[in-house]
């Protein structure tokens, strides 16, 4: 695959680690372990189509560094030991087809409906509740702080003792590191709350701690919000993210990949539609939801999808515009998600110079061998983002559920086993 001439198929250097192609698979959260977090034999049929197909680095959907950081069912976990060989088996399944493959590190905060993900409690930088779920979260002590630092940093060494050929650390999206980031949700007035010193203090140190235990070679890069998208709430504007990432740039991160939003303000970070997403969600987390709550959403959730179709249609390459100003401070490769389906859209991102390489979501679970089509200029099944995959995280092995797409993807992958 790499006679073609597109900028899209050249080498894109992370760290020390050359990844042969610049479409990446970025993180879908798979509701494919098991119930106690082991990966499984199904994330491996979902990911081996697309490193069949020639993807050269995935990201896996995020995984809970310690259990009261878990956000869904059946999330895959790096809080054990006990779970390097299930998660070697998959990184060598990804090996086997030349693919890279980097873990997410996570940690959900109060983003979670504890009842749900089966934890106690929700914790956070401070107890501010989220408006989305409900939930109020508990404001950590420092000796938690602490203690979440290190499991990041255990997290991440097993993620290396495993195999995968980086981490990504999950700081967008409106989860814990996110949390300590934006004066919304951080309310401290100790060293980790209040000047933008002291709220970049949780990410820098889980930085550290992960750089100490894995080396200084081994590519950690991390996902930001290109904007945390809270109208009328204090949340992060574009400026200050910049000055996170270049802050983590001169800390010795080795790429950022650039999103958008956070729970609370809606769906600024899947733009499409929203009517089988949010009837999806009725089967999921909001079976778990206060009686009020639940009760809105069963009566009100159509005319929600109204709303939300119009407040955040989708259009290609969705997150360029924040992309760009990280990639005009930065030095290190700028990675950006966000819509993209298209080889003209996401060559022109890149010979522009707006990113140096991007990342797909959605397009990749209507069709895994998207990275195969984009190459050879030949056509799959076609993500139509109606989010219904979205509505089903924690409920369904994630996968593409709109009837006519997926029937078309069950075809392709049915014949590629003939
Ligand atoms: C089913 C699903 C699960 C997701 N899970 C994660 C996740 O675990 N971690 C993450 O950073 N983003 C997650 N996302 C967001 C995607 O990484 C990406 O930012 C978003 O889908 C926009 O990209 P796309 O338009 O190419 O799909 C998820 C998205 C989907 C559709
Ligand atoms: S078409 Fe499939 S992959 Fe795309 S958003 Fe809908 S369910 Fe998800």
């Amino acid at each position: 695959m790499s006679l073609d001439e597109s900028v899209l198929f050249t080498s894109l250097v992370i760290g020390k680690l050359s990844i042969p192609g610049r479409i990446i698979k970025t993180a879908t959260s798979e509701t494919r372990a098991t119930s106690d977090g082991f990966a499984t034999q199904q994330h491996i049929d979902f990911y081996l189509p697309m490193a069949k197909g020639g993807v050269p680095l995935i990201i896996t959907g995020n995984l809970y560094t310690s259990f009261d950081g878990k956000s869904t069912p059946l999330q895959m976990g790096a809080d054990d030991d006990a779970k390097i060989p299930a998660l070697k088996h998959l990184v060598e399944s990804m090996h086997a087809h030349g693919t890279q493959i980097f873990a997410q590190v996570n940690h959900a905060g109060r983003q979670v409906i504890p009842s749900y993900a089966g934890i106690p409690a929700a914790v956070s930088a401070s107890s501010v509740k989220d408006l989305s779920t409900g939930t109020r979260p508990r404001a950590l002590t420092v000796a938690e702080i602490k203690l979440i630092v290190q499991q990041f940093a255990d997290a991440s060494a097993r993620c290396k003792r495993a195999g995968f050929d980086g981490v990504q650390i999950h700081a967008g999206h409106g989860y814990l590191v996110n949390q300590f980031l934006t004066p919304y949700t951080n309310e401290r007035t100790d060293d980790y709350g209040g000047s933008f010193d002291n709220r970049l203090r949780f990410l820098r140190d889980v930085y550290r701690a992960i750089r100490a235990r894995v080396g200084n070679d081994y590519p950690v890069i991390i996902k930001l919000n290109g904007s945390d998208y809270l109208p009328l709430r204090p949340g992060l504007k574009t400026p200050e993210l910049v000055r996170v990432a270049v802050a983590m740039e001169q800390e010795g991160i080795d790429a950022v990949e650039v999103s958008v939003g956070q729970y609370e303000s809606g769906f600024p970070m899947v733009r499409g539609t929203f009517g089988r997403s949010l009837r999806n969600m009725l089967s999921g987390g909001v079976r778990h939801l206060s009686l009020w709550r639940r009760i809105a959403f069963n009566l009100f959730w159509p005319v929600m999808a109204l709303i939300f179709n119009l407040l955040f249609k989708h259009r290609e390459g969705f997150n360029l515009h924040y992309a760009r100003q990280f990639k005009q401070a930065l030095s290190i490769p700028v990675i950006c998600v966000g819509g993209f389906l298209n080889r003209e859209a996401m060559q022109a991102a890149v010979e522009q110079g707006l990113c140096d390489a991007v990342s797909v979501g959605r397009g990749f679970i209507a069709d895994p061998l998207l990275y195969r089509h984009l190459h050879d200029r030949t056509s799959g099944p076609r993500c139509v983002y109606c989010n219904a995959c979205v509505g089903l995280i924690g409920t369904q092995p994630v996968d593409c559920y709109h009837p006519k797409v997926r029937t078309e993807k069950d075809a392709m992958l049915a014949a590629m086993e003939n």
